[in-house]
Formats: structure tokens, C-alpha cells, sequence
């Protein structure tokens, strides 16, 4: 039952929580019942800023009318329809609108659900590429230390984040993983990307090497890693490894999960580095985070290289019941809309000076040991409580909760993403939060 005065259920024990501590919140639960552009309502009436866009995904705000709007009249229209072996208009549409904004060649668009199955998605056609080409010895993949690929099993496996991946077994076999990027002591407190470390894309070459050229399928790693704590890619790495992965016939695969859709100050990171991949996975904020949803974007020689065969036989097999769903399809349409219409796919570069000072102005506040900014997103690093990893930051996080500021926390590191719609007076105000509650724990 409701308590319909504070809208909290009686009981919360059914729902077993992803990726939180379930027993600490289930004692005092932070309950989120509203939203509206940059804030949400917490149960209490406090409004709370979204300094996250929810988990990297509201670009656009919260409960943005046209996005709300498309859903409703999808919903009452065309509800449902297979897109398997059956087609609905609203699902071309929409590739088509996705493949016009992609970066040049990548058009074509395989739907998900999420930026995990995005993910396993793009790892399956890489090997089933090199496969219908004739180049099925090719079946290894890179991920990279500290990457975050989603939970499923490619995206562990390729992913390197070792919480996420120890307790499940051998996971994929045939799978290498190039060095992480962050060198704090050499590039702590950069603005923007760092000066040191370019040269670890030479890694690949290393690691291609050892296992020889003909049995490496695919790279995949995030332009930005995200959700390990905002590493920001040393200048020179990304187009290192795009030399690296041409010269030996490898598919380089951007996870753009986080950094599509403007988060960089461009429509994809690829555009921001000038860097194009082969795949190109995306999720969050290709419906604003409202409905669940993930696109794949692939270069048209991948694509074609399936188009191959006797013409009534199913290329790939893959898909899922609700790839391309029409009211994902129809708050995907009303998101680009939003986002053109409000600018908001270039928003961040006009606000990166502004964000890169505010977040820089933190240096010198206790238990900050690192900054790191790149279009709207930023990252402070706390030193550890000795012995009592994470606990820091979690403080942090409560206590920003407390005061009327939502943050992400990774380990020590404080993410910060907020929706582009954001202004620089609540940057200030954003940035003034997170220097009191930086003042206030231990
Ligand atoms: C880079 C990246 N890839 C994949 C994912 C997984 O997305 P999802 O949680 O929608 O499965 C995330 C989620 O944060 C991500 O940041």
C-alpha cells in the first residue's frame, strides 16, 4: 500500500536495489517523486538539483512537455508492433534521423534497450563481421582497465572495473585490456585534456603484437570513461588508436553511452576529438533517459558486408522484442527535437569555460586531491579515508543529498553531469553546494 500524503510504500524490502548498499538506504531511504527541468522533488518537498542528469541521461531536463507529449500519443496510437520480420514507421523514421547526425559514414542504426545491451550489441557484430568477411580467426577483444561497458557479460568482460567483475566467473574468453589513462601525478588538476599519456595507445601495438593481428577482432573503450570516475583522454590517445587499429584491420568501437548526445559539447565525442570509430554505441540520452532505449551506430561497409546471400534468409541473428519500440522511438524523435530546437547538442561548449573555473575553483578545499573537466562534465577527486574506501565520497554524496544537491560518486571521485538546459547561475549555485559539503565532511 501507498501512503498517498508522502507517496512512500509501507515496505521496501521486495525491491532489491541495483548498484546501491540496499540495507543503508532501506534505513533512510532518499525517495525522488518529481521532477521538472533541473530539479527533482524529494519526498519531503525539497527541491533537489540535478547535478547528474539523473545517471548521465536527461540531457534535456526532466519531464520536458514535447518529449511528454510524444510519449502520450504514441501510447494511445501504435503501442506496440514486433520489429522482427514486421516494420513500423515511426522506427525508420527515427534511424533515419539518428544515421543524418552521425558522424560521416555510420549509417546505420541497430536498436537496444540500454547501454549494456548497446554494448554486447556492437561486440557481436564486430565478431560477426570479420566472420561474413571471411576473417572468423579474428575473434579477440580490448577493452581497457577501468572501462565501464554496462553489466552484462561482454560489457564485464571487455570492461575493467574489478567490483564489477569479479564475483561472475571466467566471462568471456579471448579478451586483453589496454592500460587506463589516469596518471594523476603527472596530470592532476589539468583543465580540459591532459598532456601526459598520449603515448599509452602504443599499448594497442604491444598487445597486437602478442597475440597477432589476424586473431584481434574489435577495441572498444569510452572517449571519456564515465562512471570509473571521469578519466578525460590524453590529447593525441584516441587518434593513436584509430592509426593503430587501421593499420592492423581492427574495428575501434566508441562506447558513447555517457558521451553522446551534446554531454561533450558536440552531438558525439567522435565529433569532439575529430576521431571517427567503425561502431558506435549509445543509450541515456537518445530518449532523454525517459523511456528505455540504446542505438548502435555502424559504418555502412560493416552493415553491407552482411547484405549478403540468399535474400529470405534472416543476416544477423539478434535482436530484441523491444528493439525500436514505438513509444521509445516516438520520445527518441521529440528528444532530437528538443535538442535541436534548444540548441543543446553544442550548449556545453558555450558552458565548458564557465564549468572548467567553477570546478577549478575547488582546488584547495579539503580532501581534494584531483579536477578533471571536459565539456559538462567534471570530476573531484577526494583523498580516502585510510582503511575505509569510498566512505568519503558517500559522505559527500548524503550530505549533498541533505542540502538540496544530487551527485554521483564512484570510489573517492564526485561526478558531475548536469542537464545542458543548465545555466551558469546554477552552475555557481551547483559549484557553491559542493564546496559546503566538501567544508562539512570529515
Ligand atoms: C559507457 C557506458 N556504457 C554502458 C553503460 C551501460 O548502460 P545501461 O546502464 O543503460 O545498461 C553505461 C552506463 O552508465 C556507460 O556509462
Amino acid at each position: 500500500m501507498l501512503d498517498r500524503l508522502n507517496k512512500r510504500p509501507n515496505d521496501l524490502s521486495a525491491f532489491w536495489m541495483p548498484f546501491t548498499a540496499n540495507r543503508q538506504f532501506k534505513q533512510a531511504p532518499r525517495m525522488l517523486v518529481a521532477a521538472k527541468d533541473m530539479h527533482y522533488t524529494a519526498e519531503d518537498g525539497r527541491k533537489i538539483m540535478d547535478g547528474t542528469s539523473g545517471l548521465w541521461c536527461v540531457n534535456a531536463g526532466h519531464c520536458r512537455p514535447k518529449i511528454t507529449e510524444a510519449i502520450q500519443q504514441q501510447a494511445a496510437e501504435l503501442d506496440y508492433a514486433p520489429a522482427f520480420q514486421m516494420g513500423h514507421p515511426i522506427v525508420f523514421e527515427f534511424a533515419n534521423r539518428l544515421a543524418a547526425m552521425a558522424p560521416e559514414g555510420m549509417d546505420h542504426v541497430f536498436f537496444t534497450n540500454s547501454g549494456s545491451e548497446s554494448v554486447d550489441t556492437a561486440l557481436k557484430i564486430a565478431l560477426a563481421y570479420h566472420r561474413v568477411k571471411g576473417n572468423g580467426s579474428r575473434f579477440r577483444l580490448i577493452g581497457r582497465e577501468r572501462g565501464y561497458h554496462g553489466v552484462n557479460f561482454g560489457g564485464i568482460s571487455v570492461g575493467g572495473i574489478v567490483t564489477n567483475r569479479k564475483m561472475f566467473g571466467t566471462l568471456l574468453t579471448g579478451v586483453d585490456h589496454l592500460q587506463h589513462t589516469h596518471l594523476p601525478g603527472k596530470n592532476a588538476f589539468t583543465r580540459g585534456e591532459p598532456e601526459h599519456g598520449g603515448d599509452l595507445a602504443d599499448e594497442l601495438e604491444r598487445i597486437v603484437t602478442l597475440h597477432d593481428a589476424s586473431t584481434v577482432a574489435a577495441v572498444i573503450v569510452e572517449p571519456v570513461a564515465g562512471s570509473t570516475g571521469v578519466l578525460i583522454p590524453p590529447k593525441g590517445y584516441l587518434k593513436r588508436l584509430r592509426e593503430i587499429c587501421d593499420k592492423h584491420g581492427i574495428l575501434l568501437i566508441f562506447d558513447e553511452v555517457i558521451t553522446g548526445f551534446g554531454r561533450l559539447g558536440a552531438p558525439f565525442a567522435a565529433d569532439y576529438f575529430g576521431v571517427v570509430p567503425d561502431i558506435m554505441t549509445t543509450a541515456k540520452g537518445v530518449t532523454n533517459g525517459v523511456i528505455p532505449m540504446g542505438a548502435v551506430f555502424v559504418r555502412k561497409e560493416i552493415h553491407d558486408a552482411f547484405m549478403n546471400g540468399p535474400e529470405h534468409l534472416i543476416e544477423f541473428f539478434h535482436g530484441y522484442t523491444y528493439s525500436g519500440n514505438p513509444i521509445a522511438c516516438a520520445a527518441g524523435l521529440a528528444t532530437l527535437d528538443t535538442y535541436q530546437e534548444e540548441g543543446l547538442l553544442t550548449r556545453a561548449s558555450e558552458l565548458a569555460d564557465h564549468w572548467a573555473d567553477g570546478l577549478h575553483s575547488l582546488k584547495g578545499e579539503p580532501h581534494v586531491i584531483d579536477i578533471r573537466n571536459i565539456g559538462l562534465v567534471g570530476a573531484i577527486e577526494l583523498e580516502g579515508i585510510a582503511g575505509e574506501p569510498t566512505k568519503r565520497a558517500f559522505s559527500a554524496f548524503i550530505k549533498a543529498f541533505e542540502r538540496g544537491l544530487l551527485i554521483r560518486t564512484t570510489g573517492d571521485i564526485i561526478a558531475l553531469s548536469p542537464p545542458l538546459i543548465i545555466t551558469k547561475g546554477q552552475i555557481d549555485e551547483l559549484i557553491d553546494h559542493v564546496r559546503e559539503v566538501l567544508r562539512m565532511i570529515d
